[in-house]
Parts: C-alpha cells; sequence; structure tokens
C-alpha cells in the first residue's frame, strides 16, 4: 500500500486527515509511526506557511519520500489574533485546552468575537517544488465550552452558518467546511496523481 508521511503527532489533526483521504486507498503515517524517536522539529516560522515548510521539508529531506504538513492555529481578532502560529504551545504546551479555552471565553467577554482557524499545509515530493496551501474556516467565539467532538479550541469555535461550535458537528460536517478540509480538497488531486 502507497503511504503518506504526516509530519504531525497531534492525534486530532491525523484522525482528520485520513478520514478525508481515505478513498485514495493510502496508508496514512504519523511521524510516531516512521520514527522510533520523533525528531523535535524547531517551528521558528513567523506564519503558518513558513512553519509548514519548515516540517515538511525536515522528514522529506531525511526519509526521501513524499511528506505532508498542517501547521494550523485559532486567530482571534480581539486578541490581536493571538494565539495564532503559537496555538499549541499557548498557556504552555501541557496546559489542558479546558484551561487555554475558557481563558480566551473570559478574554473576550463584552468584545469582538470574531475569530477563524488558519491552515497551511505543505506538500513535499522529493525532487519537486514544495506545494504550499493556506485556508481558513471563519467564525466566533463561543460563549460557553461546547461539543464532545474534534480536538483543540474545537468546543469554543462557534460556526453561525451551521449554529453550532465545530465539536458539536460530526467529522463529515467539520471537514467539509474545516480549513483543513478546505486545504486538504486543495491538495487531493495532486496527492491522487503522485501516490
Ligand atoms: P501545530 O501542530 O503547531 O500546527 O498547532 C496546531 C494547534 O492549533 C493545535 O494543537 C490546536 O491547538 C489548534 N488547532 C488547529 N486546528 C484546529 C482544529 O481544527 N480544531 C481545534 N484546534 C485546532
Amino acid at each position: 500500500m502507497k503511504e503518506l508521511i504526516v509530519s504531525s503527532t497531534n492525534e486530532g489533526k491525523i484522525k482528520e486527515i485520513r478520514a478525508m483521504l481515505k478513498d485514495l486507498g493510502i496508508e496514512v503515517k504519523s511521524l510516531k509511526d516512521v520514527y522510533e524517536t520523533v525528531p523535535e522539529i524547531e517551528e521558528n516560522g513567523k506564519t503558518f506557511k513558513e512553519n509548514a515548510l519548515i516540517k515538511a521539508k525536515y522528514v522529506a529531506d531525511e526519509l526521501n519520500k513524499v511528506v505532508l504538513a498542517d501547521d494550523s492555529g485559532l486567530e482571534v481578532d480581539a486578541l490581536d489574533k493571538k494565539p495564532g502560529i503559537y496555538s499549541a504551545r499557548f498557556l504552555g504546551h501541557d496546559t489542558s485546552y479546558d484551561i487555554k479555552n475558557q481563558y480566551i471565553i473570559d478574554a473576550v467577554k463584552g468584545k469582538d468575537r470574531t475569530a477563524r482557524f488558519v491552515c497551511a499545509m505543505a506538500l513535499v515530493i522529493p525532487g519537486r517544488d514544495p506545494i504550499l496551501i493556506e485556508e481558513t474556516f471563519e467564525g466566533e467565539i463561543n460563549d460557553c465550552i461546547d461539543g464532545e467532538n474534534g480536538f483543540g479550541y474545537d468546543p469554543i469555535f462557534y460556526y453561525p452558518p451551521c449554529k453550532k461550535t465545530s465539536a458539536a458537528m460530526s467529522p463529515e460536517e467539520k471537514n467539509k467546511y474545516s480549513h483543513r478540509g478546505k486545504a486538504l480538497r486543495k491538495l487531493y488531486k495532486i496527492l491522487k496523481e503522485e501516490l
């Protein structure tokens, strides 16, 4: 079976990417599947696209294989687009999302609630120019934590057209509207041809 390595250990992301690519009949592998000791890749870019490229290139160069990376995060307008590229590290890497999510709810009380998820994807095929895509999922910060699905900031991300948070959506519904779903649909044809 053909494989695609995703330069991530984030189970939430990998699960979504695997579900969206299931019709390609490929094995979607995380860094935990291909390394005995997962390398620490320093994400020192200033943008989602730069960080996605850093993560994909590092692994593609080491393994000489096709690698996809997703760098994503939540931009809250009332917080000057924070946590942005620091979403995973916001308030500390090991802080629970219940704490991070409640912090954001409290921080936007009485303020503009608009927010978006951003997803940059980098696809590195050895010997070819990297392909970079960026997509957004526009919504608002909910006034409470709500929903059991998804991961990370999904329980506070309210999507007005569906009148619910992305954590209250089914996986299929989230993929239809999400930053990651849109980005991956743009890469789908290339992946189908190249893998
Ligand atoms: P990265 O692994 O450095 O790209 O960090 C991504 C972080 O952004 C995740 O750990 C979450 O905190 C947040 N994030 C990105 N996409 C989503 C999503 O679809 N739902 C919820 N949180 C997300």
